[in-house]
C-alpha cells in the first residue's frame, strides 16, 4: 500500500517532498488532474514512472516547477510568447513547450530536444515544488497518475485504484478543481501553436498573445491525429483518455435519446453521461463520472458534446478521443 499523505498537513507535505528527493514516486494533486511525480533530475526515478504507468518510453513528461524562473532554467531558449503566457497564466492549467536546456535528462523528454514545463495551481503541490527546489531538484516530472491510455485521476482514490502499489505515496489534496489536463502551447518560436486544449481556454491564450502583437495557431481540432509519427504530443493520439465501456458522442439530446432506445431494444446497457451547460462543471466532473459509470459495468456510455466555449473545447476533445475506435 502507498502511504496516504494529507495535503492540508504541513508535516505530510514535508514528507512528500523528502520522498521525492529520495528518488521515490509520489502522486501529487494539481488543479487539473493528479500527477505521478518523480525528481526530474533522477533518471532511475523517472524510469519508474514509465514502468508504473505502462507508458512507452518515448512519451515525454511535463516538468512541474514552482515559478517561472525555475521553468526558465530548463529552457534552452525562453521566448517572448513563453514570458507573456507564464506571466499571465502561472500558476495555472497551462503547459509550455520550449527547447530544453542541458539540465533536463533525455529520459524525461523521450529523447526530444524540447521540454514541456508548467507551474500548477495547488497550494500543497507548490509547496512541495519549492521544497524540492531548495534541495537542489530541477523540478518534478509528472504525467497524469493513471495507467497509460486510461482516464486521468481527479481524486486520490482514483490514483490508488489505478496504480496501487506501484506508487510510494499519494498526497491527498481532494478533488481537482478543473478536472481536465492542462492546455499545452508550443512556444519554441514566436508563433505559438496550440498542441492540446485544456484548462485554459484557447481564446484566453489567443487574446493574451494578441495584446502583445503575437499569434496563436489553433489547427482545426487540437490534436486528434491517428498517425503516431505525426503527433507532436503523443498524448494527442486518438483513442486516449478511454474508459472500458464504449463511448458514443452526440451533438443533440434528441440524437442521444434515439440511440439510447435503440441500444436498449438490442438488449445492450447504455448510460447517459450527466450533462451540464456550464462547461466548467462538465469538465470538473467528467473523469470521475466516466469512472463511476464504468464501475457499474455498462456496454455503452452516451455523451452530449458541449459547445466549445470555456472549457468546452477540452471536454469535446477528451470525449472525442474516448469515443475513437479502439
Ligand atoms: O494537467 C496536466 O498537464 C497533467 C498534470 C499532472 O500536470 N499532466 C499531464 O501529463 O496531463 P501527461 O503526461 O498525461 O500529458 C502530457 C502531454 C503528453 O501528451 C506528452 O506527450 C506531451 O504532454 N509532452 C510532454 N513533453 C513533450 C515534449 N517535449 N514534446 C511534445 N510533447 C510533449
Ligand atoms: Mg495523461
Amino acid at each position: 500500500m502507498p502511504r496516504i499523505l494529507d495535503a492540508s498537513d504541513a508535516g505530510d507535505i514535508d514528507t512528500a517532498a523528502a520522498m521525492l528527493t529520495d528518488g521515490l514516486l509520489v502522486a501529487l494533486p494539481t488543479e487539473t488532474v493528479y500527477g505521478l511525480g518523480a525528481d526530474a533530475g533522477n533518471e532511475s526515478a523517472v524510469s519508474r514512472i514509465f514502468a508504473a504507468k505502462g507508458r512507452p518510453a518515448d512519451h515525454p513528461l511535463i516538468v512541474h516547477v514552482d515559478s517561472a524562473p525555475s521553468a526558465r532554467a530548463l529552457a534552452g531558449r525562453w521566448t517572448d510568447s513563453a514570458e507573456i503566457l507564464a506571466r499571465r497564466f502561472w500558476p495555472g492549467p497551462l503547459s509550455i513547450l520550449l527547447s530544453k536546456s542541458d539540465l533536463v535528462p533525455m529520459v524525461v523528454t523521450g529523447s526530444r530536444p524540447t521540454v514541456v514545463v508548467r507551474v500548477p495551481d495547488h497550494p500543497a503541490t507548490l509547496r512541495v515544488l519549492r521544497l524540492v527546489r531548495e534541495h537542489g531538484s530541477i523540478g518534478i516530472a509528472a504525467p497524469s497518475a493513471n495507467k497509460f491510455g486510461a482516464v486521468s485521476p481527479t481524486t486520490a482514490q482514483h490514483v490508488l485504484d489505478d496504480l496501487g502499489d506501484s506508487v510510494d505515496a499519494i498526497l491527498d489534496g481532494g478533488p481537482c478543481s478543473i478536472g481536465v489536463e492542462s492546455t499545452i502551447v508550443d512556444c519554441t518560436s514566436e508563433v505559438a501553436v496550440l498542441l492540446r486544449s485544456g484548462g485554459v481556454p484557447s481564446e484566453a491564450v489567443s487574446s493574451e498573445l494578441a495584446l502583445h502583437g503575437l499569434t496563436l495557431v489553433v489547427s482545426g481540432d487540437a490534436g486528434g491525429t491517428a498517425d503516431p509519427s505525426r503527433a507532436v504530443a503523443p498524448g494527442m493520439l486518438v483513442s486516449h483518455y478511454a474508459p472500458r465501456a464504449a463511448v458514443e458522442v452526440f451533438a443533440t439530446r434528441a440524437e442521444l435519446e434515439i440511440r439510447r432506445r435503440r441500444l436498449v431494444d438490442e438488449g445492450r446497457s447504455a448510460i447517459a453521461l450527466p450533462y451540464d451547460d456550464d462547461t466548467y462543471v462538465y469538465s470538473r466532473n467528467l473523469y470521475a463520472t466516466l469512472r463511476e459509470i464504468d464501475a457499474q459495468g455498462c456496454d455503452v456510455i452516451l455523451a452530449l458534446l458541449p459547445s466549445s466555449e470555456g472549457l468546452g473545447a477540452a471536454v469535446r476533445d477528451r470525449l472525442m478521443k474516448a469515443s475513437a475506435a479502439r
